[in-house]
């Protein structure tokens, strides 16, 4: 079997155009949808995430409000950011960049963000709804929210399928497995201490990655037909690029590729659903604010 590659850059593309209509239909009734984007330091990656969120605000007519605080902003000043943009009614999103600095609590400033603007879905209330499968969970966490919709998008059936999530971060494991789960799956959860590694990813019909290590998932772990969905982003040195490294997924995606039913490539799989998602649920507040949802 020869996978079908699924095109995340594609299906992003028809999400941020859903997302534009929705904003322009809602800047007509008179609510500009409106994203606040913080970021403390200058992390070169988060640099260059936050400047692609502002620029897909752009693009899908959502404004976005940017605040960047030097690395060594105290807790109490971010914290005073977050109470300002909390009361700021232009403002129905906000996201503070991860990872913080070492000195600040993210636990504490994530509390900080309203869960009705929480449109990350990292506030430990709208991450327990999730879990709880309670019908008014807000907002889900945009890269596993672009999991699922990357899988139904491209007809996976979810429903009873044996799914396994690699990893269980906050960001992704852990709401990819509980989405899952909400969707009918049965899920299992690996991560550096499970024993029989191979033998329980053998057994995904979907199978996400998210470990970050570079090839970690390779063909003979891989059940035939299996849909594999690779949210790694890991960077391997290679002399042969200008900028000395490649980007790789957690899997050995040209063997999987031969034995798998279809397969996300790493660039253009995962990766470009993530900042569609975050579009996607910042109109939806918006959309809440003009009482539409
Ligand atoms: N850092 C890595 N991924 C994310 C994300 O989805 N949101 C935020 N705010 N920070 C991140």
């Amino acid at each position: 079997m020869t996978a079908t590659i699924i095109d995340g850059k594609a299906v992003a593309r028809a999400i941020h155009e859903e997302v534009r209509r929705e904003a322009e239909e809602l800047r007509a009734r008179g609510t500009t949808p409106g994203l606040a984007v913080v970021l403390v330091g200058a992390d070169p990656a988060s640099v260059s995430y936050v400047t692609a969120k502002q620029k897909a605000c752009e693009e899908d007519r959502i404004e976005s409000f940017g605040h960047t605080l030097p690395a060594d902003t105290s807790q109490e000043a971010l914290l005073s950011l977050l109470a300002e943009l909390r009361s700021d009614e232009r403002v129905d999103g906000i996201l503070v960049q991860l990872p913080l600095p070492r000195h600040l609590d993210e636990g504490t400033v994530l509390a900080a963000v309203p869960i009705e603007k929480d449109v990350d879905g990292f506030h430990a209330e709208n991450l327990g709804k999730l879990g709880l499968r309670e019908a008014d969970a807000r907002f889900a966490p945009c890269t596993p929210a672009g999991v699922i919709e990357l899988l139904k998008r491209t007809d996976v059936q979810i429903e009873g399928a044996n799914a396994v999530v690699l990893g269980r971060s906050k960001i992704v494991g852990l709401p990819a497995a509980m989405l899952l789960l909400r969707e009918n799956a049965t899920v299992t959860i690996c991560h550096s201490r499970t024993r029989n590694l191979a033998e329980e990813i053998r057994r995904a019909d979907i199978l996400v990655a998210a470990i970050g290590r570079p090839h970690f998932v390779t063909a003979d772990m891989v059940k035939d037909g299996a849909v594999v969905i690779d949210v790694g982003v890991n960077r391997v040195e290679d002399a042969s690029k200008k900028r000395g490294f490649r980007l790789v997924g957690d899997c050995d995606f040209d063997a999987i590729r031969e034995k798998a039913r279809a397969i996300t490539p790493v660039p253009g799989g995962v990766g470009p659903m993530t900042i569609a998602m975050l579009m996607k649920n910042t109109v939806r507040a918006a959309r809440m604010r003009a009482e539409l949802a």
